[in-house]
């Protein structure tokens, strides 16, 4: 039997699951975190990178030769970088918060070769804070676009609106299915929401499974009003989305706000008392669990994932303690 891979894009997806001890003991319920950091480049967002760009190349709209773009505060910038490198094609990805997500996923992206292009501050809104991503990024959308407009041999992942995205993370719930003792029922999931791609994918199959699940989608508590349950969210080239999807077809059962600080510190409990050396928005995903299994009551089982991981975030102080 052969026991290695031939390529390391072998390796994204497949990630363990956790029950963490102390934290279901508390909520005397079952709570299972699905440890997406372990992916190759570090995060969740190597699936959706993979099955983006593989589905673009059968579909025919990227071939040898073109240029990946993408506007990106970090993690899908890194996934689109590391599996556009192996593929041999050249990446450019706009960041659109200089200076304010970690240095160190800059670093990343460049260290696997791709140029990292940082808009100027004056051109972004920073009002906009933490795991919530998808008004920070539409600069660097309105750039994404002008470029595959002027240059047919480039070619925009567009991870908010591209299906794909959510037909990956769908992949995400399908193993965590397999992963949970038989015949368990998942009562609820929690998400950390940017393109929404992963409470929508993951969701909608474990929805699939047990139609009564909760899913919850996680915010900051600085997120903007317009992401009100209930509220219709406008859908353009540069704006919407999986996301505006999701919220105007009242697809999530509740949006939890968390606040920074109780992110950073559950995070830091994690990290303490389970070993995870993950990223704030970990913590924030557990918070919300938290609220799933006092919502469900005793005895559930609720499923959440860790995104990324901490080392990513150094410089970013506001997410380290
Ligand atoms: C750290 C982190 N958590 C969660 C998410 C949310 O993922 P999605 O885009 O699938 O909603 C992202 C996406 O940017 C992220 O970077």
């Amino acid at each position: 039997m052969r026991r290695y891979i031939d390529s390391i894009l072998s390796a994204v997806g497949n990630t363990p699951l956790l029950r963490l001890g102390a934290l279901s003991d508390e909520a005397d319920a079952n709570i299972y975190l699905k440890i997406e950091y372990l992916n190759p480049s570090g995060s969740l967002k190597d699936r959706i990178a993979v099955r983006m760009i593989e589905d673009a190349e059968k579909e025919g709209k990227l071939a040898p030769g073109y240029t990946i773009v993408e506007s990106s505060t970090g993690n899908t910038g890194t996934a689109l970088s590391f599996v556009g490198a192996l593929k041999g094609y050249k990446v450019l990805i706009y960041e659109t918060t200089p200076g304010r997500v970690g240095a160190e996923k800059v670093k990343i992206m460049t260290g696997y070769g791709a140029e990292v292009r940082s808009l100027p501050p004056e051109d972004t809104d920073h009002t906009d804070k933490a795991v919530f991503g998808y008004k920070v990024e539409m600069p660097g959308r309105q750039k994404c676009l002008e470029l595959e407009r002027q240059n047919p041999a480039v070619w925009w992942a567009r991870q908010f609106s591209n299906p794909s995205n959510a037909a990956a993370q769908a992949d995400m719930a399908r193993e965590i299915l397999t992963q949970l003792p038989e015949g368990t029922v998942v009562g609820g999931f929690a998400a950390s929401i940017g393109t929404g791609g992963t409470l929508r994918g993951c969701g909608e199959t474990l929805r699939a499974h047990n139609p009564g699940c909760l899913l919850y989608g996680v915010v900051p508590s600085t997120a903007k009003k317009d992401l009100e349950m209930g509220k219709r969210m406008e859908s353009t080239p540069v704006h919407g989305g999986l996301l505006a999807d999701m919220v105007n077809e009242g697809f999530m059962n509740q949006l939890i706000r968390i606040k920074n600080e109780d992110a950073v510190t559950m995070t830091r409990r994690l990290r303490r008392e389970e070993g995870l050396f993950a990223g704030v928005s970990t913590g924030a995903n557990v918070l919300a669990a938290m609220r799933l299994c006092r919502d469900l009551g005793k005895g559930s089982t609720v499923v959440t994932i860790a995104p990324d991981n901490a080392d990513r975030y150094f410089t970013a102080e506001r997410y380290v303690t």
